[in-house]
């Protein structure tokens, strides 16, 4: 039976990766899920969010009957897309910094990479580095507190701008550095207000398009979507019911975790 594409994040990052998949697929059906009651992931033990992540992406794709899995966090991926897929019987494509694409638009060969804490010291994310930008200088900065103001920044709230130009500062110390990596799916989501907090202009680089164009790929039985997305929580709230409504989820259900 065709189902929906089911986009899973922490919280609403995902919801960055959601545009792209509608611009690529906009007859599909999507579903989004998101472990709310456990944001963010960015500085939490690798051993105990395997489980985690294993554990609500098990309940999201049972209760959504997809067709395929996107997991819309590059914490999670560059942590358990190997579990994910070993476990799970539907398509799983992941979110991984964007540093090839990064490496090909860079003139000055000097790049930022900007993502949680546990994404820029994964292991995952220095073979990375090393197969796609191995003659690039790659800055990397961790900016855990720009989770928490995209968040509240889509729930309505007025970002903190002092958070928003501590979180780049470590970047601007670097004169050459001409491009970053929006590492994060929670970053795009505020693209905006981090292009007007620089001091100069640099092109700014996500892997949403990437992942929307692979989702395309691998996804078959893919059902047709007419009205709003099921969505599910582990903290279902009305604010985040609200956010959903705006991106064209339905109110989000609790996930049955074990
Ligand atoms: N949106 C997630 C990512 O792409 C992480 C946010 C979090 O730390 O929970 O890495």
């Amino acid at each position: 039976m065709a189902g929906p594409i089911l986009v899973f994040d922490s919280g609403v990052g995902g919801l960055s990766v959601v545009a792209a998949l509608r611009a690529r697929m906009p007859h599909a059906a999507l579903a989004y899920a998101c472990d709310n009651a456990m944001l963010p992931y960015g500085r939490r033990q690798d051993a105990w969010l395997v489980e985690r992540i294993l554990a609500v992406c098990e309940a999201a794709v049972a209760a959504s009957r997809c067709a395929a899995l996107v997991v819309a966090c590059n914490t999670a991926s560059t942590l358990a897309l190997d579990a994910l897929r070993e476990h799970l019987r539907v398509p799983v494509v992941g979110t991984v910094p964007a540093i090839k694409p990064a490496a090909m638009v860079s003139r000055s060969r000097h790049i930022g990479l900007l993502a949680t804490s546990a994404t820029v010291a994964r292991p995952y994310t220095l073979r990375l580095i090393e197969t796609f930008a191995a003659d690039c200088r790659v800055r990397r900065v961790a900016a855990d507190p720009l989770v928490r103001e995209a968040e509240r920044y889509l729930a309505g709230e007025l970002p903190d701008s002092a958070v928003i130009a501590s979180a780049l500062a470590p970047l601007w110390e670097e004169p050459e550095l001409d491009t970053v990596v929006l590492g994060c799916t929670h970053f795009p989501l505020l693209r905006d207000l981090l292009s007007a907090a620089a001091p100069r202009a640099v092109s700014w680089v996500d892997s949403s398009d990437a992942i929307a164009r692979r989702t395309a790929q691998v996804a078959s039985d893919v059902a047709l979507g007419s009205g709003p997305g099921q969505s599910f929580a582990s903290a279902p709230d009305m604010p985040l019911a609200g956010v959903l409504s705006r991106f064209g989820f339905s109110g989000p259900r609790p996930l049955a975790l074990g």
